[in-house]
């Protein structure tokens, strides 16, 4: 690959924003200073842009069978949308099934993958049960596939969900093995309970769906999550963290001084309950799990990524057609699957509503994209930064183009968007994945199965550069 030099821009990473040039060589930035030339190199202009590390998300469900269906966006176009918004990496949860080898589903998952991705990917395992096999396996997975962060469902009763005896020892084997235990926070009892409440009393309707998952569970679950996290003196981190009561039981823990950390999505910072009570069903294109939340819980959430109890943003992309799909659930809302399409805006709407406005520094939102998240799942500093050595995953964004954000525009496979009619500022123009375009001037120049998989570190542990090897 020839050399190329990205002229001009402010490149911005989690500490520092400053003027200079970056020089990449064989997939990587091979050097940082002003007034850059290099002989042959192809010149990549950024003036007026911002040049970020490509962003990171660390919570996607592609081809996920889920629901009674599969959801929609795959490792094709589901990266492809992912780059367009100035993703470069995204970690994948790979679903495990009862009484069966963990090494079956990791080998599907890289089957729907290899040929597909056009950015790097990795992969969350997820553990429903602990008995002899699977610790015997474990070990042996972390080592050969560098997958050190595990997922326990605490809701989705008679589907993904695991008792407190599986979460409590996943925590502390977890801890021996250096791997970072992630948990789906809502008390899934409680929600079967008031779920089969509302459908005696003929309570069908999507706004069910939030009504039957208030808040008071999934803060009850996160408090119960972070105990026992403090019990096995172990390390967790809460996916989709939608409402204080559960960022409160977060901060409640890290003053504790114990090692937990919350994710929220931007769903949550921008969309409220009210949008599951729109006509003619359409509230089913915002069902998903945590569901959306009262109005007021949107500034609760800025305020705990500002003052860092919520670290990072993740999509939780999970996206189904309304036609064909969600509409499995006319007349049920216990039937409409669970998720949505995020992973094009999750960049962008961050940028827009949090650095725009003023709720977050500059060098929050890159921490808060990128590099909190390659530190805590094992990819820094070869991924979430911009210095010599790192893999130059690069997204030039103007800072200053306004758009709206819609179905007709955006890159996804479904057939509507959350975010739809919502006007941001900022736009990833030109996107690097290992130092080659993927998107070029807003257009999609990357190739399938380019993507590399990603084996991470161990938890607290750094990949050293430019290497895939672990530093342990
Ligand atoms: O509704 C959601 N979030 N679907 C994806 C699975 C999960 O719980 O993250
Ligand atoms: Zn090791
Ligand atoms: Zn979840
Ligand atoms: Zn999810």
């Amino acid at each position: 690959m020839a050399q190329k030099i990205i002229k001009n821009g402010t490149i911005v990473t989690a500490s520092d924003t400053f003027q200079a040039d970056i020089l990449i060589e064989n997939e990587q930035i091979s050097m940082i200073c002003q007034d850059l030339s290099f002989d042959g190199a192809e010149s990549v202009d950024a003036t007026g842009c911002y040049v970020f590390p490509g962003g990171i998300d660390p919570h996607t469900h592609l081809e996920m069978p889920f629901g009674g269906t599969v959801s929609k966006d795959d490792f094709e176009t589901g990266t492809i949308a992912a780059a367009f918004g100035g993703t470069t990496s995204v970690i994948d949860f790979c679903i495990t099934r009862k009484g069966e080898s963990l090494r079956n589903p990791i080998r599907e998952w890289h089957a729907k993958s290899k040929d597909k991705a056009v950015i790097d990917y990795g992969f969350h395992l997820m553990i429903g049960e602990i008995n002899e096999d699977v610790l015997n396996e474990l070990p042996l997975i972390l080592e050969e596939e560098g997958i050190t962060s595990f997922k326990v469902f605490m809701a989705y009763k008679n589907v993904f969900q695991a008792d407190d005896g599986t979460l409590f020892q996943t925590l502390k084997t977890a801890k021996e093995l250096g791997a970072l235990v992630m948990v789906h926070a809502e008390n899934g009892d409680v929600i079967d309970h008031l779920v089969k409440d509302a459908l005696e009393a003929g309570n069908t309707d999507p706004i069910y769906h939030a009504l039957t998952r208030p808040p008071e569970a999934e803060g009850e679950a996160t408090g119960r999550a972070t105990l026992l996290t403090g019990l096995a003196k172990s390390q967790l981190y809460v996916v989709h963290v939608s409402c204080d009561e559960s960022a409160q039981k977060i901060k409640e823990a890290r003053e504790k001084g114990y090692d937990v950390w919350g994710e929220t999505c931007p769903q949550y910072l921008v969309l409220d309950q009210t949008y599951m009570e729109k006509p003619n069903f359409e509230g089913a294109k915002y069902v998903w799990s945590p569901p959306l939340r009262e109005k007021w819980n949107q500034d609760k959430l800025w305020n705990a990524l500002k003052n860092g109890y919520l670290q990072t943003i993740g999509s939780d992309q999970c996206s189904f057609d309304f036609k064909g799909q969600k509409d499995l659930g006319k007349g049920d809302f216990t039937k409409i699957p669970n998720g949505g399409p995020m992973i094009e805006d999750r960049f962008s709407i961050l940028f827009s509503e949090g650095v725009k406005k003023g709720r977050i520094t500059l060098n929050q939102f890159v921490d808060i994209t990128s590099t909190r998240i390659a530190k805590l799942f094992g990819l820094y500093p070869k991924k979430g930064t911009i210095s010599v050595g790192a893999d130059a995953d690069i997204v030039i964004f103007d800072p200053t183009v306004e758009r709206t954000i819609s179905v007709d525009t955006h890159h996804m496979a479904v057939d509507y968007n959350a975010f739809e009619g919502m006007e941001i500022t900022g736009e990833p123009i030109t996107v690097l994945s290992r130092g080659a375009f993927v998107i070029k001037d807003k257009q999609f120049v990357g190739s399938l199965g380019a993507g590399n998989y990603l084996k991470r570190a161990h938890y607290g542990k750094m990949l050293t550069n430019g290497s895939d090897k672990v530093t342990v």
